[in-house]
């Protein structure tokens, strides 16, 4: 009998319906060609919810969910909801309750792909980056002194814990063995001013690497230097290591010199148990229901969704699809695709259909 996946899908707020719908097409022609199912439950967890019920996740939703294979979010966040609530309370959530302790990036440039490096092409611009999901300043430890008062006192701690950082680490060891690219891996990190979170990563690192990862090559850079080196080299790096934090704010680069957010996809995975993947974007409310949204980001978080399902064979077609529509495409932002989003939906489909 044919496999079946059971699939938990969270459209969420903005353009993340009209993506999802995308990602959903293409995710079951890849299902009919190579012969399994995707069984698909929707759930509303998002804005207009919140807005209509005081609810962010609704009792038993992190229960619900962890009966499913896996989760395929569009986008949370909505202009009329103060921000940190959704995010904080769906997004963030979901990550810590099902402990997704890896958030999964790949940067990578398709052909026929604007980057706004230059003299950079696809050969240069193929890297991972493997965030740290659950610990960092993410965690929410600190408080306010004298809250509204002229002594005021905000403090906001980074957790990293020893079995944190480690599962980080081995996981992205492994992910680097498996790739078997240039077999490196490289530490981002702020050694010289973060000098008990990052000295812990940093002898974690070393310990693990040489015990059990001699076939590894091992590179540090600071964070500011990482950026650096994004711009200005990017074809030195394999895979990138590094906490929470700076993992945000270096994939929002890797995203740019990628070809923006479009095509930019990452997955909420915990290896252990249930995986969520979304398209890194947002849910750009000023496009909502206007049909120029690119869904592409989205479909290349069900071709990570498949893969980490083991269905290696149709995410290699659904990521082929999307090679061959980017060489369709005028532009890659929303408006100025020369198709609207159901249509690039639908060539991409068509291309894991029939191709
Ligand atoms: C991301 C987003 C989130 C994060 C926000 C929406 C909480 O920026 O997935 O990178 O900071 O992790
Ligand atoms: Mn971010």
């Amino acid at each position: 009998m044919a496999k079946t996946y059971n699939i938990a899908v969270i459209p969420g707020d903005g353009t993340g319906p009209e993506v999802v719908a995308e990602g959903l097409k293409v995710l079951d022609a890849a299902a009919q060609r190579f012969g399994f199912t995707l069984a698909k439950t929707s759930f509303d967890f998002g804005g207009d919810r919140y807005l209509r019920t005081g609810e962010t996740l609704p009792e038993g939703a992190v229960d619900d969910l962890r009966r499913f294979d896996a989760i395929y979010l569009g986008a949370i966040g909505h202009p009329d909801v103060k921000p940190g609530i959704l995010e904080k309370g769906i997004l963030l959530a979901l990550r810590f309750a099902l402990d997704q302790y890896i958030n999964l990036r790949p940067v990578k440039l398709y052909p026929n792909v604007d980057t706004p490096l230059k003299d950079k092409g696809p050969e240069d611009i193929d890297f991972v980056v493997v965030r740290e999901n659950t610990e960092g300043l993410y965690c929410g430890a600190g408080g306010f002194l004298k809250k509204g008062t002229p002594d005021e006192v905000a403090v906001q701690e980074s957790i990293n814990t020893r079995k944190g950082v480690e599962r980080c680490l081995r996981y992205a060891f492994e992910y680097t063995r498996q790739r078997a690219k240039r077999n490196t891996l490289t530490l981002c990190g702020k050694t010289n001013v973060l000098t008990y979170a990052f000295d812990l990563w940093a002898r974690a690192f070393q310990e693990i690497g040489e015990r059990d990862y001699p076939d590894i090559k091992r590179e540090y850079a600071h964070v500011d230097a990482t950026c650096m080196w994004m711009v200005k080299n990017p074809e030195w790096f394999d895979v990138i290591v590094t906490d929470n934090m700076f993992g945000d704010i270096i994939t929002d680069l890797g995203a740019m010199i990628q070809g923006g957010m479009g095509i930019a996809a990452g997955g909420n995975i915990n290896p252990e148990g249930v995986s969520m993947f979304e398209p890194i974007g947002g849910s750009a409310p000023k496009y909502t229901g206007q049909g120029v949204i690119n869904p592409l980001a989205a479909i290349a978080a069900g071709q990570m969704m498949l893969e980490t399902l083991g269905e290696k064979e149709a995410a290699a077609k659904v990521e082929q699809g999307i090679v061959h529509t980017l060489s369709k495409l005028k532009s890659l932002s929303a408006g100025k695709m020369g198709y609207s989003t159901s249509e690039v939906g639908d060539m991409v489909a068509t291309h894991v259909a029939s191709s």
